[in-house]
């Protein structure tokens, strides 16, 4: 289908996304199923479509920004933040700042509560988590979930956090108050800063390597010396040291001080 790159221009104006940092073979094959989904054959018709209907764009937002997860996605990965990475960070400073920074749902920043809260530390972790999608966000403050998002907790953590109504579990009010949940454009606004840790995994592998290449420049900015950044099972960098990181473990990487 012809009509892509006006059309990035056009998103870019109207929900303040800039298209053209998302891999375009991609992002063209998702769009276009949409379209027919919607029985149109063309990005301008499918355009008029969205500046007029406030429920198109929406359904258009969600389909883009892919907001699947689970508790504890690729739990070997979490065996090693929980038994490797975090006693060592803990050991250093007595209160951690961490950020998820493309929570979708609030699975991954939930995950990380839970972690906290097994070893009775909640207290010790300010934990921020931020997305691009309002829906998403929305259904993370409610902190409600169905059964497939949750298989990957041990029964004592899901016993003891979450409260189970029919075939729904919901998390209990001690855990949801400790994360601050914000809008954030990864490719737009700024970040917050002083992060121990930052997770950012399984939104990357969307982006174009331009904007990779911006990222990792600001993820590394946003680290304390020796923070450890912590990406997606597919998401490994190419060359960490062109970035000043140092791959500490399998997705993980820390920030190295030039000094
Ligand atoms: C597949 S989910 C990953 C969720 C979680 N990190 C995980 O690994 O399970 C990708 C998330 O990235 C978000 N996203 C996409 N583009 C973004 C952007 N430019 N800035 C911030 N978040 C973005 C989507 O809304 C979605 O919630």
């Amino acid at each position: 289908m012809d009509g892509y790159k006006e059309f990035t221009l056009q998103i870019k104006n109207l929900c303040k996304i800039d298209l053209s940092n998302y891999k375009e073979k991609q992002m063209k094959r998702r769009i276009e199923s949409l379209i027919r989904r919607n029985g149109l054959s063309d990005y301008d018709s499918y355009l008029k479509l969205l500046v007029t209907s406030n429920k198109h764009l929406k359904e258009f937002m969600d389909y883009i920004t892919i907001n699947v997860s689970e508790f504890f996605r690729n739990p070997s990965q979490w065996s090693v933040l929980e038994n490797d990475i975090l006693p060592v960070l803990v050991s250093k400073k007595k209160h951690l700042r961490i950020w998820s920074s493309a929570c979708a749902a609030g699975e991954e920043p939930y995950s990380l509560a839970l972690l906290f809260a097994k070893k009775g530390m909640l207290d010790n972790v300010d934990l921020i988590a931020s997305d691009i999608d309002i829906k998403a966000l929305e259904q993370a403050k409610q902190g409600s979930y169905p059964p497939k998002s949750v298989v990957n907790i041990p029964k004592p953590l899901l016993d003891k956090f979450f409260l189970k109504t029919n075939d729904t579990f919901t998390l209990k009010e001690e855990i949801k108050k400790k994360i601050d949940f914000k809008i954030l454009n990864l490719l737009d606004d700024t970040f917050p800063q002083r992060c121990d840790l930052i997770l950012c995994r399984n939104v990357m592998i969307y982006f174009t390597e331009e904007a990779k290449d911006k990222l990792y420049k600001k993820f590394y900015d946003a680290l304390v010396d020796e923070g450890i950044f912590f990406v997606g099972s597919t998401e490994q960098i190419i060359m960490p040291q062109k970035y000043g990181f140092f791959s500490i473990k399998s997705f993980f990487y820390q920030k190295v001080v030039t000094r």
